[in-house]
């Protein structure tokens, strides 16, 4: 047993004082530090800094690793060119995405307090790492291919890979299947992957209304997608429309990524299913696509989380940074209120949308566990979340299952 004893802990959405931790693999009780220590005499005891605080480990619930080895290298400002750059560049970047620098990722991010993630895969050349990396993950594997040629081998593909995630359960693997997106999933694949996730319960994702473009192409079959269609896959028509795909979730729920183009009504059908969103702030901005309206997320009561992408459209898997950059986009948003839904969006909600047993300090979840130090002492409780976010780039210790890191 271990009792860990910080100036401040994050229960229920906010910030105590005179709060220790006991904990094994699991967390078994909060209480004073000297009730704990009466109650349990022989654990070993952590006391943290003066302006330390303990929160549950960190979710980042949407990462490519195999797109790492990008720095420089992909066109950033506008979502087509963007998308050019990857098809120009991709067996680049993949072959020089190796285990090393995907491990890197994962110790960044890491680094940052993560201790769960979400891991949209394309290739399942990301399973080794997410097997050998300290934190859980959760293994999304994408299925991606419009055009009816090649849907049959890239489904085999798809299946196969799944497989092999499947037999990775005890290296803290958790299997579950990413649609790649409206525009590059054709409708018959798109229900055998759905069907696969309702039948055997697994997670469900799929990027959704990200670029002004992809909206443009499922309204009207118009834009910037005609051109890419036409030239890399010889066709000139979308193979469905935003609403066809939006209901083909009906019966399950699902963690859509970005959705800044959605409309009022799309939003409302989305609070109405249950589903969740994935926002991902510097991602949607680097890439052109806008600024997701949480406002309306926030009015329409559907849980979303803050993730940060891949180095494919970002420049950092450091969650801080990523919700540093969400407090400036979101300049509108009242700004504590907004700090403190942040956190909130890098801890129970994403537990309760990836089905994990963590991002809460409360006896018997998992103790993923993450210790911060602040450099001064805040000014109130109030203040905690926001001072958090402003001074944090690494966290200073990070437990996984009880076990420090
Ligand atoms: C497709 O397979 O249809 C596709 C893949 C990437 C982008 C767009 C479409
Ligand atoms: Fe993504």
């Amino acid at each position: 047993m271990t009792i860990i004893e910080p100036t401040y802990t994050y229960i229920d959405n906010k910030f105590h004082t005179n709060r220790a931790v006991a904990f094994s693999t699991t967390i078994e009780a909060i209480d004073s530090i000297e009730n704990l220590k009466t109650k349990y005499p022989d654990a070993d005891i952590i006391k943290g800094e003066e302006n330390s605080i303990l929160y549950p480990g960190f979710i980042n619930t949407h990462v490519h690793l195999e797109f790492s080895a990008n720095k420089t290298t992909l066109q950033y400002g506008d979502f087509m060119s963007w998308l050019d750059s990857v098809i120009a560049n991709r067996d680049r970047l993949i072959q020089e995405c190796d285990n090393k620098v995907m491990l890197k990722s994962c110790n960044d991010m890491l680094e940052s307090g993560v201790t769960t993630f979400g891991a949209i895969s394309s290739f399942g050349k990301d399973l080794e790492t997410c097997a050998k990396t300290p934190q859980k993950v959760i293994f999304f594997n994408e299925i991606i291919g419009s055009n009816m040629a090649y849907v049959d081998a890239l489904y085999s593909d798809f299946l196969n890979r799944l497989d092999e995630s499947k037999k990775m359960i005890d290296s803290g693997i958790t299997p579950a299947i990413a649609i790649h997106s409206p525009y590059s999933v054709h409708p018959v694949v798109l229900k055998r992957a759905i069907n696969i996730a309702k039948d055997e319960k697994l997670p469900l994702s799929a990027h959704l209304l990200e670029s002004p473009a992809e909206r443009e192409w499922l309204e009207s079959g118009e834009g910037e997608f005609l051109s890419f269609f036409q030239k890399y896959f010889n066709t000139s028509t979308p193979v469905t429309t935003i609403s066809e795909f939006i209901k083909s979730f009906d019966d399950i729920d699902t963690h859509f990524t970005h959705m800044v183009q959605a409309t009022n009504k799309e939003l409302e059908y989305i609070a109405q299913k249950g589903h969740s969103i994935a926002h991902c702030p510097r991602s949607n901005r680097l890439l052109g696509c806008g600024r997701l309206e949480i406002n309306k997320l926030i009015e329409l009561d559907i849980p979303f989380s803050v993730a940060t992408d891949g180095l494919s459209s970002n420049s950092s898997l450091n969650i801080f940074d990523e919700l540093r950059g969400a407090l400036m986009l979101h300049y509108s948003t009242s700004l504590k209120e907004l700090s403190n839904l942040l956190i909130k969006n890098i801890t129970s909600t994403p537990a309760k949308i990836l089905r994990v047993d963590s991002g809460e300090i409360k006896e018997s979840k998992s103790a993923d566990l993450v210790l911060i130090n602040l450099p001064d002492r805040p000014n109130s409780l109030d203040d905690i979340a926001l001072q958090t976010i402003l001074h944090t780039k690494k966290v200073d210790r990070v437990f996984i299952d009880g076990k420090e890191i």
